[in-house]
């Protein structure tokens, strides 16, 4: 009993359905199938772990993007270029291969959805974790007039200040990155400035806006999530696709607990904010919006309104099932911020959310 309990740990039984999954979503013959099923078993036995091939890494990595409940964007998931930096030891190693996803994904503005793999969770333990929830992101700090930068990142601000790094204190100042390896210490890095597209808004047709001096970064690069396959868990695998607009002008810069500059839009505008009804916040979302929209493409910068997004999103969606495969959906997700109603994914009342492997899973906070 004991024995055919060891036989089959819960981790040799996923990866056992990974391997299959693999191997006949790919194609592979049963012999195949069958000499890495049998070497997977073996390592595992001897190690309390196994290793994935680059092709099952970028495969799983591709098969979690196409999973992710949450995500508008899957059309694009066989896309995912993924570089294999697993053997990266120390915490140098790891920012400079960050470095070089930043630059890869930026890619002067036609963004690349990219994933960068660094070694997984072993039975030992020393996990190695990005402090960061994406690897450009700006600081906020606390100060006695409410906070300076973004909200959303006050907590990290505060523990990154305590490793010793200080910030210019501005509204757009870029964390450094945190790397961290097990229960060491992490060590901070700075992002050289020229590595960091952003854009400056400015409105088609309202020039005032410009005078407002909003910006936003290019690349949202999600830093904080682990990537599960078949088993294996991936504690730091930063990936990225490209931002949907409303995801800046209708939650990062308008959200009244993130930048909160609906009312000085809606100023510009010259808008009536004593009442509701004359849906001045709607007004300033709108033009806020256009404005993310217009820039991003006039600065030759990858982006996606909410509108092709949905488009997207449905061609996805009928893909899978032409392929009989379940799409695993959560509509509270996938709806945008502004006008879901105007969109087709509103309508689909039918999606559903599973627990699954390969995915992209959200972990405990490092610091
Ligand atoms: N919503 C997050 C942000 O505004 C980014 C999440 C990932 N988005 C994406 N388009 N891949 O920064």
């Amino acid at each position: 009993m004991i024995n055919a309990i060891n036989l089959n740990s819960k981790l040799e039984i996923q990866a056992e359905a990974f391997i299959r999954f693999y191997y006949e979503e790919t194609k592979k013959s049963a012999q195949q199938y069958k000499e890495r099923l049998s070497e997977v078993a073996a390592e595992i036995r001897e190690t309390g772990t196994y290793t994935h091939t680059k092709q099952e890494l970028t495969f799983g990595a591709k098969v979690a993007w196409r999973n992710s409940a949450k995500c508008i964007g899957r059309l694009f998931w066989d896309s995912l270029e993924v570089f294999d930096e697993r053997s990266a030891k120390t915490e140098e190693e790891i920012a400079a291969a960050l470095l070089r996803h930043i630059e890869h994904a930026t890619n002067g503005g036609r963004i690349r959805p990219t994933l960068t793999a660094f070694a997984p969770q072993k039975p030992e333990g020393s996990d190695i974790r990005i402090w960061n929830h994406q690897l450009i992101r700006y600081a906020g700090y606390r100060t006695p007039d409410g906070v300076v930068g973004d909200p959303a990142s006050v907590e990290l601000t505060e523990a990154i200040q305590r490793l010793g790094w200080t910030g210019q204190g501005t509204k757009y100042d870029v964390l450094p990155l945190v790397v961290q390896i097990g229960s060491r210490k992490p060590k901070w890095f700075p992002i050289p400035g020229e590595a960091v597209m952003e854009v400056k808004f400015e409105h088609p047709d309202i020039e005032e806006l410009a005078g407002l001096g909003l910006q936003w970064y290019a690349v949202p690069i999600l830093s904080d999530m682990a990537l599960n396959v078949g088993g294996v868990r991936y504690t730091a695998a930063p990936f990225n696709g490209w931002y949907m607009g409303t995801e800046i002008g209708a939650r990062n810069l308008a959200d009244a607990d993130r930048y909160d500059e609906l009312p000085a839009i809606a100023d510009l505008l010259d808008l009536d904010r004593s009442t509701n009804t004359t849906l001045w916040k709607d007004r300033a979302l709108l033009e806020l919006n256009s404005a993310v929209i217009h820039s991003f493409k006039t600065n030759g910068v990858s982006i996606v309104d909410h509108h092709t997004a949905a488009e997207q999103f449905m061609r996805f969606m009928k893909r899978e099932q032409e392929q009989g495969r379940d799409v695993n959906a959560r509509w509270s997700w996938l709806i945008p911020p502004m006008s879901p109603a105007a969109t087709p994914v509103w309508h689909r009342n039918d999606l559903t959310e599973r627990e699954i492997d390969p995915d992209y899973a959200p972990q405990e906070r490092p610091y």
